[in-house]
């Protein structure tokens, strides 16, 4: 049988075309299922160009006429496509998918760029298929340039710079930046330009070539190894401060309790910067791990610096030419000194430990009470430590913590006028718990020779004392051994008289 022209054309050109193109297709949307999403978006939209393709294909068959001459449009759009097809699954599949899988990647704009100079000999292939002069198209070689020169000058500039920040690996996307004053994490870099985002959720994005052409800080990074990113805390200081006593502060600030986001290694460190306009600086640095929260934990490692110092005496010290000189009358100052004594008092007489002691008593032990500012999350003792005082929460409030199993368990929370440490300061023991602030807290501390004097002038004390030390005792050991009520009493009257006792002992007195 003899076919007709028409479909002896469709049969022989495209139908084979078409039907594996269509095989294709349901291939990719099978594939796309099984990928990731950004993956299986592209394969869907390159199954959605193929579709177009065969559709395209298809129109151009139905038109075709042997005789006619010419430029066609449908089959060089449906060319085009098939060749656009075709670069963007091998994008895909093999640059993407296969070099994936052996760790290895093309750079993004490498990628493009090839894909571009693809499409365009596709074009000039496809056109001289056609029977066209390819090369009368062209403009001659000066106007080329001429237009590359004026036209594309940017672009190319965008493009090299984008080509060659890839190629040598000097900026990777994930990489957190510094771009003239800008600072962000590279989140792409694409042919024309690369996009930072900072840490306020701005997204900047700065042309390739000026990214090149600027000077670039990246931040972590030394010698192509990723390390954590050094922060300097600045503080300043009177004179009068001894250097060695505060960089041991300093240091003692941020080692007593981890903040996080600060490296442990390297270990933070603390230097005496200079001694200008009148004031000691210095600069805590210390080893940053988490950058989006660059702010946030330089605000943590100040405020752990601020009441250390606050601890120790040390108030901050300003340049010598913004001092303004506001010192405070000395009637002032005593005023002050009184009211701050008269507070002290007032937190004593409310606590029941000291109810018996007569006014004159209390203002004694009021005078010999120490301030302490201690920052949320602080330890104000751990336990294991020696212990030699005893604390008094003025405000704020504490967490009692054991250590159990490999953790930290909480047994109480404290509050304005109560008191701990005593366990350690009657017994000579170590301290039995880690006591932290949960936020901003004042605390009183008296010294173990303080107590000792009180101590020997009221006996009695020791046995108030006792009392509570031994109803806490019990309170962890049933929480450490889940005891029942009965025992956790027992218990509770035999540490009474054993600690009535140690306390005698230790601070060598009998009743
Ligand atoms: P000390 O052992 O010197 O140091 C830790 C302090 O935490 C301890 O003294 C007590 O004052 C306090 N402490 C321990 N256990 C409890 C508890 N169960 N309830 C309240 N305070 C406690």
């Amino acid at each position: 049988m003899i076919m007709p022209p028409f479909f002896s054309t469709w049969w022989d050109t495209q139908a084979v075309t078409a039907l594996s193109f269509v095989a294709l297709w349901l291939l990719l949307f099978l594939m796309a299922r099984i990928l990731g999403v950004q993956e299986a978006k592209r394969l869907r939209f390159l199954g959605v160009l193929l579709l177009i393709q065969v559709l395209l294909g298809l129109a151009a068959t139905a038109a075709y006429d042997p005789l006619a001459k010419g430029f066609r449009v449908l089959p060089f759009l449906a060319g085009l496509l098939a060749v656009g097809v075709g670069i963007g699954l091998f994008n895909s599949l093999v640059l993407g998918l296969l070099l994936g899988r052996f760790q290895r990647s093309v750079p993004t704009v490498l990628r493009q760029v090839l894909s571009v100079l693809a499409i365009l000999a596709g074009a000039i292939v496809l056109l001289a298929h056609q029977g066209l002069d390819v090369k009368a198209l062209l403009p001659t070689g000066a106007v080329l340039t001429a237009v590359v020169g004026l036209a594309l000058q940017q672009t190319l500039g965008n493009l090299i710079g984008g080509l060659s920040i890839q190629l040598d690996k000097s900026v990777r996307v994930g990489d957190w930046v510094q771009v003239e004053g800008l600072y962000g994490r590279v989140s792409a870099i694409r042919w024309r330009s690369s996009t930072l985002e900072t840490n306020d959720y701005e997204s900047i994005v700065v042309p390739n070539a000026q990214l090149l052409a600027a000077k670039l800080l990246v931040r972590g990074r030394r010698g192509g190894e990723e390390t954590a990113w050094r922060h300097w805390v600045r503080f300043r200081l009177a004179f009068s401060a001894p250097p060695a006593e505060v960089v041991q502060l300093a240091l003692q600030a941020l080692r007593a309790e981890a903040v996080p986001g600060v490296a442990a290694f390297p270990a933070p460190d603390c230097v005496l910067v200079a001694m200008e306009e009148g004031t000691a600086l210095y600069a805590l640095r210390y080893w940053l791990t988490d950058f989006v929260n660059d702010d946030a934990t330089d605000s943590a490692v100040r405020m752990r610096l601020f009441y250390a110092l606050r601890r120790a005496g040390f108030e901050p010290a300003m340049p010598a030419q913004q001092v303004t000189v506001q010192r405070p009358s000395a009637e002032a100052q005593e005023a002050e000194a009184k009211a701050r004594h008269a507070a002290r008092e007032r937190a004593l007489r409310g606590m029941e430990l000291f109810a018996k002691l007569k006014d004159d008593e209390l203002s004694g032990l009021a005078g010999e009470l120490r301030e302490l500012p201690y920052a949320p999350g602080e330890p104000l003792c751990r336990q294991g430590e020696a212990a030699d005082s005893l604390y008094i929460l003025e405000q704020g409030r504490v967490s009692v913590q054991v250590a159990s199993d490999g953790g930290e368990s909480e047994v109480a929370q404290l509050g304005p006028g109560a008191f701990f440490g005593e366990m350690g300061l009657m017994t000579g023991e170590p301290r039995n718990a880690t006591v932290r602030a949960t936020g901003h807290v004042q605390a009183l501390r008296l010294e173990k020779p303080a107590f000792q004097r009180l101590l020997l002038r009221r006996p009695e004390l020791a046995e108030a004392i006792a009392e509570v030390l031994a109803e806490r005792r019990a309170k962890n050991e049933q929480a450490r051994e889940s005891l029942d009520q009965a025992t956790r009493d027992s218990r509770q009257r035999q540490h009474r008289g054993q600690f009535l006792a140690r306390i005698r002992d230790y601070f060598g007195y009998r009743a």
